[in-house]
């Protein structure tokens, strides 16, 4: 039987492999950032899709994140660099749809959130000038609608809203904000907000211990309320519960070469995809259902080339593609999951 798997999985890559080639072959630029796929199991995970975007000239910075808005079917890039737009709006389909520089100093990370009503983008800011050390919630349109923190002033020990380097946030369905800070610096926090911004709880110190974090830098929720924290600088993975901020455990054992760098699900939740910087390499692993997360079981990995630096991720919950955010290749891309394209592999 797993004999037949490998056959299925290597014939799949074998295809896989050939629509790349092809399309690659025009391109020494793109060629130079293929990739490789590892397979452990069954499961065919991703390809690269070469048409995502259709313009790729728009990336003139470094590309620290990338945010999918998947209700309205838009992604929002933010990079770095002088006298360059700072934020980037494609449709998930490749189109450049427009740009904004105005208010955003030194963009680190980025997330979307919509609702019926309401599109909105949020982005935390490390920079040092008279915007920094915020994070702030624009419309779709690059419209300031909301500044926490207090702008160019780093943070304190004493005020848990005054940032230093806040790293990454995320908004979940009723409002309430998880906040990273952060990427170095002063901070080592997990924060949790209401809607209206109290503070809900706070784990707040540097350290090596349970709850304790050395450069949190990236935070998500999965479907049964654990919060996800790469803790990068302590090569883990630490969950809490999302209502109480109890500690519920943490993962080490995948990341002994390089802490994460990024966190996110799966749409169908079985999944958690993470992102290791200096190694140029994304992990999936098995995510448990509920409650103790046990110990990390990765599931396949994706070797990309040498100096991507893949920094920051989203997922499209519609289509389950992966955005990628390159720091060293200066670009996002896509990656599209293989089922889709082989639905018969399915299982
Ligand atoms: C904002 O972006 C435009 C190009 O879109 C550029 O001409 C301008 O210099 C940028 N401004 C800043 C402050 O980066
Ligand atoms: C990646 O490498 C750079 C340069 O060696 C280093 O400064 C940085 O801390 C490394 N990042 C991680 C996540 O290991
Ligand atoms: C995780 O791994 C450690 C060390 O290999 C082992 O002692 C422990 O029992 C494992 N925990 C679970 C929940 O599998």
């Amino acid at each position: 039987m797993a004999r037949f798997w490998v056959c299925l999985a290597g014939a799949g890559f074998f295809l896989g492999f050939l629509v790349l080639h092809s399309r690659l072959c025009g391109s020494p630029v793109l060629r130079k950032f293929a990739f490789q796929i590892s397979w452990r199991t069954k499961e065919i995970p991703y390809r690269l899709d070469v048409d995502w975007p259709k313009h790729s000239e728009y990336f003139t910075g470094a590309t620290f994140c990338v945010a999918i808005d998947s209700l309205s079917g838009l992604v929002y890039i933010a990079q770095r660099g002088d006298n360059i737009p700072k934020v980037l709006v494609f449709t998930e389909d490749g189109y450049f749809l427009r740009s904004w520089n105005y208010t955003v100093d030194t963009p680190h990370g980025i997330f979307a959130a919509s609702t019926l009503h309401e599109q909105s983008v949020w982005i935390t800011d490390v920079g040092s000038g008279s915007y920094g050390h915020t994070i702030k919630k624009y419309n779709s349109f690059g419209d300031l609608v909301q500044v926490l923190g207090t702008p160019g002033k780093k943070g304190t020990s004493l005020n848990p809203l005054q940032f230093d380097n806040p790293a990454e946030l995320y908004v979940d369905d009723t409002g309430d904000i998880y906040i990273v800070d952060g990427d170095g610096g002063l901070n080592n926090r997990l924060i949790k907000l209401s809607q209206d911004f109290m503070m809900l709880w706070l784990h707040g110190e540097r350290g090596t211990g349970p709850a304790k974090f050395n450069i949190p830098h990236s935070v998500t929720l999965d479907s049964s309320g654990r919060v996800w924290v790469a803790d990068r600088g302590n090569k883990r993975i630490q969950v809490f519960d999302k209502d109480t901020g109890e500690w519920l455990g943490a993962w080490d054992n995948c990341f002994t070469e390089e802490g994460p760098s990024s966190v996110r699900f799966t749409p169908d939740g079985k999944y958690v995809i993470v992102a290791q910087l200096n190694l140029s390499r994304l992990l999936l692993a098995a995510a448990p259902p509920v409650g103790s997360i046990g110990n990390c079981s990765v599931i396949s990995t994706i070797q990309l080339a040498d100096q991507v630096l893949p920094h920051l991720l989203d997922v499209s919950g519609k289509t389950g593609a992966i955005y990628v955010a390159e720091i060293g290749a200066k670009q996002v891309q896509k990656y599209v999951p293989m089922n889709s394209y082989f639905p018969s592999f399915g299982s």
